[in-house]
């Protein structure tokens, strides 16, 4: 069975009975018991204005996801690429990862945008697909440039991602340094790793500290409120 990916932006569309929140989730919780079963992975990032999404999987899967994708009324103005075929997943483990379009690296909005401000509409393929990783936290190796063919897999990273954003408040994550190192594999220093990390921590409103023998552990600690 070949696989394929499929990509496009869409808008959503804002619905007065709901929250945006709460649209999401009930999006999340469809597509990803729904792709689950059927060996759909993908990555979905969101703004109040803007969705980005790709998804893989079985040709023939992918195609009637996205036929019931397209006829969806909680988006309009869909702006499709077309489908690719594809050697290799890029968001295997995920049935469908989430970030926010906030949450996108600001290296890659300066890179993409004049403006500090992304536009996903003005974007091509390889940008989105460069911000569906960078969303899925910093996978791009800041000394190359932006090209998915340098990205390497970003499991390390999305599963720190993934396990910070399932903190509770008051919760803490305890992780080896040599965990952190992978996950920031593209940083050239330990200090370089430590910022990144700090960087993440904010964003997930955590606290980042270095602890254990020779700063051989870091936590990550979900801040009250
Ligand atoms: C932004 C967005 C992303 C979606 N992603 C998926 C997805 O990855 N997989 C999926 O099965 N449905 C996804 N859906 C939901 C489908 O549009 C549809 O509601 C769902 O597959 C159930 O279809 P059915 O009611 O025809 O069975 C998404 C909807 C939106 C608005």
């Amino acid at each position: 069975m070949p696989l394929a990916r499929a990509l496009y932006v869409s808008r959503p569309a804002l619905d007065s009975s709901a929250s945006f929140d709460e649209m999401i989730a009930s999006i999340l919780s469809v597509s990803r018991a729904r792709n689950e079963r059927e060996g759909v992975t993908g990555s979905l990032l969101a703004s109040q204005s803007c969705f980005i999404q790709t998804i893989e999987g079985d040709a023939a899967v992918v195609s009637a996801t996205m036929g019931r994708i397209e006829r969806d009324i909680r988006h309009h103005s869909l702006k499709r690429f077309e489908d690719e075929f594809i050697e290799e997943r890029i968001f295997g483990e995920w049935s469908m990862f989430f970030g926010r379009i906030e949450q996108i690296d600001p290296i890659v909005v300066q890179v993409f945008s004049d403006t500090g401000t992304l536009d996903p509409f003005q974007m091509d393929r390889q940008q989105l697909l460069t911000s569906l990783c960078a969303g899925a936290l910093f996978p791009v190796d800041r000394a190359t440039t932006l090209h998915l063919d340098r990205i390497q897999r970003p499991t390390k990273a999305l599963d720190l991602q993934h396990r910070l954003a399932q903190l509770a408040l008051g919760d803490t994550l305890v992780l080896s340094a040599a965990e952190i190192e992978e996950a920031f594999f593209y940083e050239r220093t330990p200090e370089g790793c430590r910022a990144a990390a700090t960087a993440l921590a904010e964003l997930y409103q955590c606290r980042f500290v270095v602890c254990g023998p020779d700063g051989s552990q870091v936590g990550f600690i979900r801040k009250g409120g």
